[in-house]
């Protein structure tokens, strides 16, 4: 076994569910009662903005009574502690990981908190609300933000960042998600053929706990503090 030096995490909803945060798969297969497609598709942009901006946000106004639980505080330590490459890579648009104090965080399906503007194409910070189309900072354009958000058919942000610290990691952790969705889901497999170790922490075991070295299931905000621990006091990944 090699020794452990860098680290990649790979976090999901189920990462912020003990925040209160929705996940996106629930047992009714909706997702803040609606289907995924109506609300998180380009398709459904174009079809009803107005139900989409209204979806997002109501998701952004909600991050507002929400905090940071024992997973995302962990994290935090070990980003802060481990003296290795770490790159915490999210799925999620919250902005809980760094509330809790973790600085190298990777969003890979965007933000909330950021809009889109596609008159001028920037990135802007963005804590308001969209539905009522308001003027793009940057370039004085009204109505043409959208959420920063990586929708089904888009390509997530930053996979080159992404594919490089695979590569380097000698270690792969997944926490809290439940593997449905690629090309995330896939990261395992990558890692795994390159010789990293491979470790998920879910409730349930993800649709590619196959991948998996080990798996630990349960609640993230349990599991992840005394992964850390053992991360930090010395004692390696089995
Ligand atoms: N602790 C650990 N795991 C949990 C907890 C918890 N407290 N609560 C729920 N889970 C697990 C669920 O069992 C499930 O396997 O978290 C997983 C969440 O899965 P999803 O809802 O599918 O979320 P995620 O995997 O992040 O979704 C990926 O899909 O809709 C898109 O872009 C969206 O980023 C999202 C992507």
């Amino acid at each position: 076994m090699r020794d452990i030096r860098n680290i990649v995490i790979l976090t999901g909803a189920g990462v912020s569910a003990e925040s209160g945060v929705a996940t996106f798969r629930g047992p009714d297969g909706l997702w803040e009662g609606h289907r995924v497609e109506d609300v998180a598709t380009p398709e459904a942009f174009v079809r009803d903005p107005a139900l989409v901006q209204s979806f997002y946000d109501a998701r952004r106004a909600k991050l507002g009574t929400v905090g940071p639980n024992g997973a995302h505080r962990a994290l935090a330590r070990l980003d802060s502690e481990w003296p290795g490459e770490l790159l915490i890579v999210t799925q999620n648009v919250d902005d809980l990981h760094e509330r809790a104090g973790a600085r190298r965080v990777l969003h890979m399906h965007g933000e909330l908190k950021s809009a889109w503007c596609l008159a001028c194409d920037g990135r802007i910070p963005w804590e308001q609300t969209l539905a009522d189309g308001p003027t793009c900072s940057a370039c004085g354009e009204r109505g043409l933000l959208r959420p920063d958000i990586v929708w089904f058919g888009e390509i997530p942000y930053r996979m080159d960042e992404i594919d490089a610290a695979l590569q380097r990691a000698d270690l792969f952790v997944s926490i809290g998600t439940s593997g449905a969705v690629y090309p995330a889901a896939g990261f395992v497999q990558t890692a795994r053929y390159l010789g990293a170790r491979t470790l998920e922490m879910n409730l349930e075991p993800s649709q590619g706990s196959v991948f998996f070295d080990e798996s630990r299931i349960g609640r993230a905000g349990e599991l992840v503090p005394a992964w850390v621990d053992e991360m930090l006091g010395g004692t390696k990944v089995r």
